[in-house]
């Protein structure tokens, strides 16, 4: 723990915020859910364009987008139809502490990049409740993270990601574009084959 760096208003970066030992078990924590919850591979709306990354959730509700219905919120897994498992206690002990939110999370999105993967620039603008922040934990390789200002024009900068790091996106930072623009192989060895994995905290309904 736990020095915070505040970037911009709302935004901030904890830079090792879990020691290795944390780091070990919030992935075993991950696998336990890939195992209930499999990943599979998003596409976008309307192209039906694959996204690089494969996605999970768990959770009250999971983040999902496809074809024909978009980007939205459900309590089902796409594929499997079964409910999400429950979101690991160390990640809702993670939220008390840095959310400044008094409800919980309902949802935890996991994102798996493998080492060629990334994710364009974006707003998280899915859910109703723009108080809560979105609040992401890195593991494995480091990234290069880009966040810029709430329209798509805006400025940029960027900063890396290592593993072990958490990044609050809050207050008037909620709504700040952001993206992966890559993913630096060889950077950690937490993840045995490599690749990275961000979750992703959220508050979807007040
Ligand atoms: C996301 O914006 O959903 C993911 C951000 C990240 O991978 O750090
Ligand atoms: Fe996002």
């Amino acid at each position: 723990m736990k020095t915070k760096l505040p970037l911009s208003q709302g935004l901030l970066h904890f830079p090792g915020y879990f020691d290795r030992t944390e780091q070990q078990s919030l992935v075993a924590a991950v696998r336990d859910v890939v195992a209930q919850a499999p990943l599979y591979i998003p596409v976008m709306p309307g192209t039906g364009k694959p996204m690089s990354v494969r996605m999970t959730n768990c959770g009250p509700l999971g983040w999902v987008t496809d074809k024909e219905r978009g980007y939205r919120y459900q309590p089902d897994h796409p594929v499997t139809g079964k409910p999400w498992p429950a979101i690991p206690p160390m990640l809702l002990d993670l939220w008390r502490e840095v959310s400044g939110y008094a409800k919980d999370p309902q949802a935890c999105l996991v994102n798996f990049y493998s080492d060629d993967a990334k994710m364009g620039l974006h707003q998280d603008r899915d859910e109703t409740d723009f108080n809560a922040p979105v609040v992401s934990v890195s593991l494995g390789n480091s990234c290069l993270f880009r966040i810029g200002g709430l329209e798509r024009k805006d400025r940029t900068s960027s900063l890396k990601l290592e593993s072990g790091d958490v990044f609050v996106l809050g207050g008037a930072g909620r709504l700040c574009f952001h993206g992966v623009d890559r993913i630096y192989p060889d950077t950690s060895t937490l993840l045995k084959n490599g690749g990275r994995i961000n979750l992703t905290l959220r508050r979807v309904n007040p």
